[in-house]
C-alpha cells in the first residue's frame, strides 16, 4: 500500500471503507477508528440522522442520498484529517479526501447467508450477491481513485477483520510517521 505525504497537509489520513452491503465495512471501520484514534463515519446513518436523502428505493429498500448534501456535510471533517469513511459507493466522493481506499469483499455463499440471516430477499438479495460476483464495487474504486491507494481485502470470516484492522493500523502509523518527518 501506499505511504504517500498528503498534500492536503492533514496529520491524519482519511480511509474509505467501501463494499457490497453485509462485506464487513461498519465492523471493520469502527475497530480501525479505535486502533487509530481516528473517526468512524458511517455514512448511511448520517444520512439517516441529518436527512441528506431524496426519496426512496423501492427495489433496494433504502434512501436515496442526496450525494451532494452528503459531500458538503463531510467536507470539513475530511479537510481535517483521521476519517474512516464506511459507505457502499465511492464514486462521488472528491477524490481528494482519500488517501485509502479498502474495498471488501467476501465469498459470495458466505455473503449470500449473511444477507439472508439479516432477512434480505427478493431482489434486495440478488442485487447485492450480483453486485459481489461482478466486483462492481472494485471497478467502482478503480475507476474513481488512483490504482495505487485502492487495496481490496477479503473479508469472510473474523481472522480476516483482524488481520485487515491489523494492516490498516500499520498503514496509518507509517503514514502518520511519514507525515511528520
Ligand atoms: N469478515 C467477517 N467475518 C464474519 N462475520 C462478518 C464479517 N464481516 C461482517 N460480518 C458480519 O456480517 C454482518 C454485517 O456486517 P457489517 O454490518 O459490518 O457489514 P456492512 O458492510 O457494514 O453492511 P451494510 O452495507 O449493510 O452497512 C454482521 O453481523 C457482521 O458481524
Ligand atoms: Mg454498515
Amino acid at each position: 500500500m501506499a505511504s504517500l505525504p498528503s498534500p492536503a497537509g492533514r496529520r491524519k489520513p482519511n480511509i474509505l471503507v467501501t463494499g457490497t452491503p453485509g462485506t464487513g465495512k461498519t465492523t471493520t471501520s469502527s475497530l480501525v477508528a479505535e486502533a487509530t484514534n481516528m473517526r468512524h463515519v458511517n455514512v448511511g446513518d448520517l444520512v439517516k440522522k441529518k436527512g441528506l436523502h431524496c426519496g426512496w428505493d423501492e427495489d433496494l429498500e433504502c434512501h436515496i442520498i442526496d450525494e451532494d448534501l452528503v459531500c458538503d456535510e463531510l467536507e470539513d471533517l475530511m479537510q481535517e484529517g483521521g476519517n474512516v469513511v464506511d459507505y457502499h459507493g465511492c464514486d462521488f466522493f472528491p477524490e481528494r479526501w482519500f488517501d485509502c481506499v479498502v474495498v471488501l469483499q467476501t465469498d459470495n455463499s458466505i455473503l449470500y447467508d449473511r444477507l439472508s440471516s439479516r432477512g434480505y430477499t427478493g431482489p434486495k438479495l440478488t442485487n447485492n450477491i450480483e453486485c459481489e460476483i461482478f466486483q462492481m464495487m472494485l471497478m467502482e474504486a478503480r475507476g474513481s481513485y488512483r490504482e495505487d491507494i485502492v487495496v481490496a481485502m477479503k473479508s469472510d470470516s473474523v481472522d480476516d477483520i483482524s488481520r485487515n484492522v491489523s494492516t490498516l493500523r500499520s498503514w496509518v502509523n507509517q503514514w502518520v510517521r511519514a507525515q511528520s518527518s
